[in-house]
Parts: structure tokens; sequence; C-alpha cells
């Protein structure tokens, strides 16, 4: 268990379940040319809201880059190399973006993370995630790292049955999370975020979702 810091004037700390970290500002150093790096994804794939399979648009709105990117219409959730809107391929992973999670993973005690997608997700003030589980990706032993940008959230962290309730989790701009190994098919979620205005961003919440989604290349013995 590790705990966590707290916004100010909250109460007693939260134990976090193992497996999970919390990294209070690790985006921050750096964080212009991460903003840069969104940005150039932006221009060639831009954010879209998309819908469920059950045909309703989610309020998130997403966008991807790196190998493959996540997608979701009628026909299911599901990797996708090519952007449906552009019919193009999703725009390569930024060097910046990936290095950082490769850093986050490695201090959360995840060595080696070799990321091969990003989802970037767009909250407008009302926007909400409810719980899923992340379970499209082929390689489960590799853990996710999650980069919270913009306005604060909170996040919600249950158990690998969905029934379980969640601990509370708050996220603020340059705050990472990091999860894998027993945890990595927890359900997890986002309470809606509450309208105000970053000094940065405005009225948004970026988050930026790194995983493997494609199996790993096998380890050769030695290396
Ligand atoms: C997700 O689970 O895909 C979103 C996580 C977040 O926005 O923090
Ligand atoms: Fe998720």
């Amino acid at each position: 268990m590790h705990e966590l810091d707290l916004f100010p004037g909250e109460s007693a700390p939260l134990p976090l379940p193992s497996g999970l970290r919390r990294l209070a500002g690790f985006a921050l150093p750096g964080q212009e040319a991460l903003l840069a790096a969104i940005a150039g994804v932006l221009n060639a794939a831009p954010f879209r809201h998309m819908s469920t399979p059950g045909g309703r648009p989610m309020s998130v709105a997403m966008t991807n880059c790196g190998a493959l990117g996540w997608i979701s219409d009628r026909l299911g959730y599901r990797y996708a190399a090519h952007d449906p809107q552009s019919g193009q391929s999703w725009p390569p992973l930024p060097a910046v973006i990936r290095e950082l999670a490769v850093a986050a993973a490695e201090q959360a005690g995840y060595a080696a993370f070799d990321p091969d997608v990003c989802l970037i997700n767009r909250y407008a003030p009302g926007a909400r995630m409810s719980l899923h589980q992340d379970r499209d990706e082929r390689d489960l032993q590799a853990p996710i790292v999650s980069i919270s940008l913009g306005l604060p959230a909170v996040f919600l962290f249950g158990g690998l049955q969905r029934r379980e309730r969640p601990v509370r989790i708050p996220l603020r701009h340059g705050d990472v999370l990091v999860w894998g190994g027993p945890v990595r098919l927890a359900y997890h979620g986002v309470a809606p975020v509450q309208d105000g205005q970053h000094p940065r961003l405005g009225r948004e919440r970026i988050n930026l979702t790194l995983r493997r989604a494609r199996e790993s290349a096998p380890k050769l013995n030695g290396s």
C-alpha cells in the first residue's frame, strides 16, 4: 500500500491497492514539449466523439497515436491500424510521450515497458467515464500508464469485479497513474469532471493512456 497525498483541505490519506502507483506531478517537467507533441497529434487526428456499441455518443472525445488506435462503434471496442475518420494510419507516438511513460512505469516498478499505443481523451466539464476494464490489449503483462493534464478529476479505481466499490483518487495536472500486475484488469473510471478554468489548458481535462496493445517481442536469452 502507498499513501496518497491529498488536495488541500482533504482529510485522511487513502491507501492505494498494491500494483497501483500515483506519481504526483511526474509530467510537470517538460510539460511544454508534451503539450506541443499532443498538438501535433491533434492536427493529424482531431478529437471526435465515438459511439458505444449500443449507439450512444461518448461524453469523452478521443483520438490516438501509435501503431494502433483504440476505437468504438456499432461493431464494438477494438484496436485499428487506421483512423476511421481519415482512413490514414494513426500519427506516430511522439518520443516525448513515450519516454515519459517509460520513465513513469520504471519509477512505479515496471521495468522495460514498451508501449505501442496512446489513447488521448478530452473531458469537457461534465464528461465522465464509467467503470470498465482495459482488456482489448494482447499484452496484459505490460502496465498501463495514465497521464492527467488540465482540469482536476477524481479517478475511480475498483477491483477485478465490477461490484467492488472503487477508491476515489484525486488527479491534478501533471499527475501520472501506473497500474499493472495483479490489478492490470481492475475496473476503473472517471467521475464527472467539475467545471473550472485551468491556467494552461482552460476548461478541459486531457488524459493520455499508454499501453502495449500488440504482443511484445519475445525476450531473447541472455539479453
Ligand atoms: C480511461 O480509462 O481510458 C481513461 C482514464 C482517464 O481519463 O484518466
Ligand atoms: Fe481505461
